[in-house]
């Protein structure tokens, strides 16, 4: 993600790349050399860097927190990658520390930058649908991220679902209870352990709507993001078209057509546009579309959902924050 996103600011006008770091060295070296930045392995070198507005935040969920809080007290403004932490403490430390120090914290929940989603959300907001019924999102990867980084990220839900957590309250509404369901299914990792690969959770909203949410890691024939809203005057499907070429391949065996494989391939204008809109809010001391408060609700919705998993039973959303020993071990990152 930082490749990504650091390519992004390289070709943004008027942001301007001046800074790279990964702790990394050959990583820094070869990211900011091919995009004509200075390089460090130190973050803090970053922070100290007196061209230095605003940092770009794409390290190890476990690294967030403490990275917010160092750069906000450098006066610096924040894009930090979802989640913002991997305990309700560090989401309160590193929103506090934005706050005050002033600055700007927008979180990577790039979905509400994508057009398709954008367009169907104004719709959604201006009534077209009426009363909401139904929602059903849909996250699918092709293959499992490496062990170490499952290892390090916090919670499923947490990691993963917390997309579509969030798509679900900027779509429908705020989320009233959930249930989650699990399972280890694809290989050792996921069998063996208390990561799961493949996870079903139902969702009542507080407007009194339904709604599920599958995920699956392990999707072999590609990458799937697609959402569907039932409401009393119309329904709403999103993400249905999953190629990367409007083309089809007609021969005696059947019709092939291709088939997005990864994240990056499908969104490459909402990762754009979430910085472009970072950018801008810096630019014109505006507040960010998504903010801390934002990241640290759709977490909690996480952290309810993990909770359902270990109680067996449905949990009542409360919207309060949890106290981090109340989180289990399996939704805590390494370093919590
Ligand atoms: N929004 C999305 O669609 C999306 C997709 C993938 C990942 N993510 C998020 O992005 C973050 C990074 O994920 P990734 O897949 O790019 O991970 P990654 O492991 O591929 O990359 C992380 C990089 O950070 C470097 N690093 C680690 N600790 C550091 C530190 N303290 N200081 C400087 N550099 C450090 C590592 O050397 C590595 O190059 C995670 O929080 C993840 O949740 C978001």
């Amino acid at each position: 993600m930082g490749s990504l996103h650091a390519a992004n600011l390289a070709s943004m006008p008027p942001v301007e790349l001046v800074h790279v770091s990964d702790e990394r060295e050959e990583v820094a070296r070869s990211l900011a050399a091919t995009l004509g930045a200075a390089c460090s392995t130190d973050p803090g070198e970053v922070v100290s860097d007196p061209r230095v507005d605003a940092i770009v935040i794409a390290t190890p969920t476990s690294t967030h927190s403490a990275l917010i809080s160092a750069a906000a007290s450098g006066g610096k403004h924040v894009f930090c990658e979802k989640p913002l932490g991997c305990t309700p403490r560090e989401h309160r430390d590193a929103i506090a520390a934005a706050n005050d120090a002033g600055v700007c914290l927008q979180v990577g929940f790039h979905r509400r930058f994508d057009p398709d989603w954008v367009a169907a959300r104004e719709r959604i907001a201006a009534g077209e649908l009426g009363e909401v019924y139904l929602f059903h999102t849909t996250l699918r990867e092709r293959e499992p991220p490496s062990r170490e980084y499952i290892e390090s990220a916090g919670s499923f839900f947490a990691d993963f679902t917390i997309h579509d957590l969030d798509i679900a309250r900027w779509l429908v509404g705020e989320v009233s209870e959930i249930s989650a369901f699990t399972a280890g299914l694809s290989d050792p990792l996921f069998r063996e352990s208390d990561h799961p690969d493949q996870a079903i959770i139902v969702v009542r909203f507080a407007c009194g709507a339904l709604g599920t949410i599958d995920n699956s890691r392990t999707a072999r024939y590609g990458y799937e993001c697609s959402t569907e809203v039932v409401g009393s005057h119309a329904t709403v499907r999103i993400g249905r078209n999953q190629q990367r070429h409007d083309v089809q391949w007609l021969s005696e065996a059947g019709v092939r057509v291709d088939h997005i494989r990864e994240f990056a391939e499908r969104y490459y204008i909402a990762y754009y546009s979430e910085l472009e809109g970072f950018a801008r809010a810096v630019l014109a001391s505006e507040p960010v579309a998504v903010s801390g408060e934002d990241a640290f609700e759709a977490f909690r919705l996480a952290t309810d959902a993990q909770r359902s998993l270990e109680l067996r039973r449905p949990v009542t959303h409360a919207g309060i924050e949890m106290e981090a020993e109340s989180v289990s071990r399996a939704g805590r990152c390494d370093s919590a």
